[in-house]
């Protein structure tokens, strides 16, 4: 795995950036991570407020989480025995790469999220990347693609990863396409933490599989969709066995007091995730598809098709001189995408912003860029 000049493997590095830049946070416009820009919803604020005040600082957290397993049981249709609450969905991965690595090797889409190999290697986890086409259409969803047939370690690979919609590329996989890959896997983990921002995207959700396929567990956060990164709080879903064992292994409180009893008092209401959830979805549905129009004024790279609240871009030639100046001169940070397996120094990932964001965005490049139009 190569690492960027920053030695980055993950966006959002803000206080980093800030502290390299020697501007406040504030200042800075972070389009390196992938979070709604207009959150966190003010009921959840609240609640936080509320729990502060309260004794959620005072005692320790539920070790059951049987309020908060309660409410994702309900919004998912499952049980709550078939629920994890944890420390963000990265946390859970390392449970999942334990898992992997006991059943045998996994196969990493590559590019992808650095973290499927950073909970594999915790566990001394065997990986092989799949390479993904660089090249993808226009409609969403598409079909996984297809995995090697002849006999290789790759074809026998007893794990895989999924990541829906996909991280770094934003092409939203089909169910359809998917679902048969349970049946060749002795465990397939599906990270769905962007799948709530996608309009129409939980139709391609693999929750429906869950009951028939006790080899699937598949991991969400409501870091992305509630724009909490700081908060840290997601959930495993998968078979009630396999979430046990789990449980055991980890610290006795991983989930801090605080995020437990704000998000509990924000599922209280379930409309009020659901109307937060329209709105995001509606963001993306606006945002998106006009920034990509904008973009299209530049020749020297193309916004690549996406699903999800980030775009990929390719450079005909490398961007990092531009990354740079994006981030000295206008403060603007963008995800360097040399430490992603397949990309290199002429791709570019950019979090969706607000109308604002995006304008200041355009700006600023067409300064460092001019448009070819
Ligand atoms: C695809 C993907 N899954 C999961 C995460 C981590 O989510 P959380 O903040 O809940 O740990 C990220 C963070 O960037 C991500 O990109």
């Amino acid at each position: 795995m190569r690492v960027s000049d920053t030695g980055e493997r993950h966006g959002g590095n803000l206080t980093a950036a800030a502290a390299r830049l020697g501007q406040p946070p504030g200042r800075l416009l972070d389009a390196s991570a992938s979070l709604v820009p207009f959150g966190p919803p003010w009921a959840l604020r609240r609640a936080l407020l509320g729990a502060s005040l309260g004794s959620a600082v005072r005692v320790y957290p539920d070790r059951g989480w049987q309020r908060l397993r309660g409410q994702l049981a309900a919004l998912h249709g499952l049980e709550p025995a078939d629920v994890l609450p944890g420390n963000g969905a990265a946390e859970l991965f390392t449970w999942a790469g334990r898992d992997a690595a006991a059943a045998g090797l996994s196969l990493v889409p590559q590019p992808g999220f650095a973290d499927y190999s950073r909970a594999l290697a915790c566990w001394g986890g065997r990986w092989q990347g799949l390479p993904l086409p660089l090249t993808w259409p226009e409609a969403f969803p598409q079909p996984f693609p297809a995995l090697p047939d002849s006999p290789s370690p790759a074809s026998e690979a007893q794990v895989l990863w999924i990541c829906n919609p996909h991280n770094p590329t934003g092409q939203l996989w089909s169910r359809h396409s998917l679902e048969p890959l349970l049946e060749r896997h002795r465990l397939v983990v599906c990270d769905e933490a962007f799948l709530p921002l996608v309009p129409g995207g939980e139709a391609q959700s693999l929750l429906p599989l869950l009951q028939r396929h006790p080899n699937l567990v598949v991991v969400r956060s409501l870091t992305k969709l509630l724009a909490c990164a700081g908060l840290r709080i997601g959930y495993a879903l998968g078979s009630p066995e396999r979430l046990r064992r789990w449980a055991a292994w980890r610290d006795p409180w991983p989930v801090n007091g605080l995020a437990l009893a704000a998000v509990e008092q924000l599922l209280a209401d379930p409309s009020a995730l659901a109307g937060w959830t329209l709105r995001v979805q509606g963001w993306l549905a606006r945002e998106q598809p006009w920034l990509r129009r904008q973009l299209g004024r530049w020749g020297q790279f193309t916004a690549m098709p996406s699903a999800a609240n980030f775009l990929l871009l390719r450079g005909s030639g490398p961007l990092v001189e531009l990354r740079q100046a994006m981030e000295r001169r206008h403060g603007i940070l963008l995800r360097d995408c040399r430490s992603f397996e397949g990309l290199g120094a002429s791709w570019l990932r950019l979090g969706l912003q607000d109308r604002r964001g995006h304008r200041r965005l355009l700006a600023a490049l067409a300064q460092e860029l001019p448009p070819t139009d």
